[in-house]
C-alpha cells in the first residue's frame, strides 16, 4: 500500500543529513563481514564503566524505593518529573548563582524534540503569512537541525570566518558578524556549543554579541548545550553557560550516558517554556519518567557532574590528543587543517584544495578499511555553493586510541595519494 502523503508527511519521511549517509555506512559494514573496518563515524557515546555503574546504582535505589510505582505506573506532568525539576534548578541556581524558578524549565524526550518544538513553534509561517527564519549563525553545525522544520525554506545558515594557523595545521570557525542578519524575519537563533561536528566553542563574547543583536527584535537564542558543562562536561576549554532574558539554555543527558532514556532539558524565559510545553503535551505528553527519576538522583547527589568532569571529559579529551598527535606525525605536506579541539566527541578535518569531493574521499577511505563521515551533511541551511563544504570530514572519538592511531595513519596515506594524483598549485 502506498498512502498519499501530505507535505508534512513527505518532509518527515525523508532521512536528512548524516542519517542518509549512515544507511550507506551500515550497508558497508554489513557487506564487509570479515573485513575489520575502523569505524570512525559513530555518534553513539562509549559505554564507560563508571557511568554505567552510576545509572545502575540510581536504578537500584529507585527499585527499592516506594516511589517506583508512582514513577513508572502513572502519567505525570508534561513539564517534567518534580524531583528532576528541583534537582536541576537547585544545581544551576547554586552552581551559577542564578535565580531560576519552576516556570523556567521544561523536560523533554531528548533534546532533538526540543529543537523540533522550537523549529515549528517559532520558525515557519506566522498567521499573517510571514516566514520566520531559523538562523544558524555559524555553519557547519549539527546535522539534526536539517530535519526539524516542516518548512525547509525557513532554515538559514551563515558561512563562518576562518581563523587559520598555517604553521600548526589548525583552524577555528568564527561567526561572521559582517554577514549575520538577525531581524524582524528571524524566528529564533540556534547553535551548538560545544559544536557537533567541529568541536568549536563559541566564546562568551561571541554568544553575548549574538544575543545582543537578537534582543531588540525579541528573538530567542537557543544554545544547544548537548556537550556542555555541568553534564556531560565535554568542553575541553573553559566555558560556562550564558543565561539571559532571550537565551534558552538547552541540555541533553545523552552524552552523560542516558541516550536510551531520551532526556532533554530547556531553561529559559517563562513564555517560551510554556509554548514549548504545550507543543510537547500535544505531541507526546511527557518524557519517560523512569529516566527522569534516575537522572534526578544522579544530579541531586552531585554524582553526575562529578563523573562528567572526572571520567567523561578526560576520556574524549585524551582521544583527541591521540588523534592530533598522530595526524601531526603522519600527514604529508599538503594543506590540511584540524579544527581546534575545544569539546564534543568528534574531530573535524579540513583538506584545503582537496582534488576530489568529500564523498569520493569517504569512498577511498572505505577502500583502506576506514569509515569517517563526509562533511557535506553538516551544513544544513547553507545555500552558498562553497567548496569548503566538500573538503571536510568528521572523525568520531568513540573509537579506541589504537583504532584512532591506525585510522589516522591510513587516512594520511590516502591523503598523500589523492593529492599526488592531482598536485595542488602553491
Ligand atoms: C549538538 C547536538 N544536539 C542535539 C543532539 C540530540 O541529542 P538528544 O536528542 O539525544 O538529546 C545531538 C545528538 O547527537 C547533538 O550532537
Amino acid at each position: 500500500m502506498e498512502p498519499v502523503l501530505t507535505q508534512f508527511g513527505d518532509r518527515m519521511s525523508q532521512l536528512t543529513g548524516v542519517r542518509a549517509i549512515m544507511k550507506d555506512i551500515i550497508e558497508t559494514l554489513r557487506a564487509g563481514k570479515g573485513q575489520d573496518f575502523i569505524n570512525l563515524s559513530a555518534g553513539n557515546p562509549v559505554i564507560l564503566p563508571e557511568v554505567e555503574q552510576l545509572w545502575r546504582d540510581c536504578t537500584t535505589e529507585l527499585l527499592e524505593s516506594s516511589e517506583y510505582g508512582e514513577v513508572v505506573c502513572r502519567y505525570g506532568s508534561s513539564q517534567g518529573y518534580r524531583p528532576l525539576i528541583d534537582a536541576v534548578l537547585n544545581d544551576f541556581n547554586q552552581r551559577y548563582g542564578l535565580n531560576l524558578s519552576d516556570r523556567n524549565i521544561l523536560i523533554t524526550p531528548g533534546s532533538q524534540s526540543l529543537y523540533f518544538f522550537a523549529a515549528n513553534a517559532l520558525g515557519g509561517y506566522t498567521s499573517k503569512g510571514t516566514l520566520k527564519q531559523i538562523v544558524l549563525p555559524l555553519s557547519p553545525d549539527y546535522t539534526g537541525y536539517g530535519g526539524v522544520t516542516l518548512f525547509p525554506e525557513s532554515l538559514v545558515a551563515y558561512r563562518p570566518k576562518l581563523d587559520i594557523d598555517e604553521a600548526s595545521h589548525r583552524f577555528k570557525y568564527r561567526p561572521d558578524f559582517s554577514q549575520l542578519q538577525i531581524d524582524e524575519n528571524t524566528g529564533f537563533v540556534l547553535f551548538s556549543r560545544p559544536c557537533n561536528p567541529t568541536g568549536n566553542v563559541l566564546s562568551d563574547e561571541e554568544v553575548n554579541r549574538i544575543a545582543a543583536l537578537a534582543a531588540p527584535q525579541n528573538v530567542p537564542i537557543f544554545v544547544d548545550s548537548a556537550y556542555a558543562s555541568p553534564y556531560p562536561a565535554l568542553n575541553f576549554t573553559e566555558m560556562s553557560p550564558i543565561m539571559g532574558e532571550n537565551i534558552v539554555h538547552c541540555m541533553s543527558l545523552s552524552k552523560a550516558g542516558l541516550p536510551g532514556e531520551r532526556l532533554g532539558i530547556a531553561l529559559g524565559d517563562e513564555s517560551i517554556i510554556q509554548t514549548l510545553e504545550a507543543f510537547q503535551t500535544n505531541l507526546c505528553i511527557h518524557s519517560s519518567r523512569y529516566g527522569q527519576a534516575i537522572a534526578a538522583r544522579a544530579i541531586a547527589s552531585g554524582s553526575l557532574a562529578h563523573i562528567s568532569e572526572s571520567i567523561i571529559r578526560p576520556h574524549y579529551q585524551s582521544k583527541f590528543t591521540v588523534l592530533e598527535q598522530t595526524l601531526d606525525e603522519a600527514m604529508p605536506d599538503v594543506p590540511w587543517f584540524l579544527h581546534r579541539g575545544e569539546g564534543a566527541i568528534f574531530a573535524w578535518l579540513w583538506l584545503r584544495d582537496l582534488p576530489i569531493s568529500d564523498w569520493e574521499f569517504y569512498q577511498e577511505l572505505k577502500q583502506v578499511g576506514v569509515i569517517v563521515v563526509p562533511g557535506q551533511s553538516f551544513f544544513p541551511g547553507l545555500r552558498d555553493d562553497w567548496d569548503h563544504t566538500r573538503q571536510c570530514c568528521r572523525i568520531s572519538l568513540t573509537a579506541t586510541p589504537e583504532e584512532l592511531t591506525e585510522g589516522m595513519r591510513r587516512l594520511a596515506r590516502v591523503v598523500e595519494a589523492v593529492y599526488a594524483r592531482s598536485p595542488v598549485m602553491a
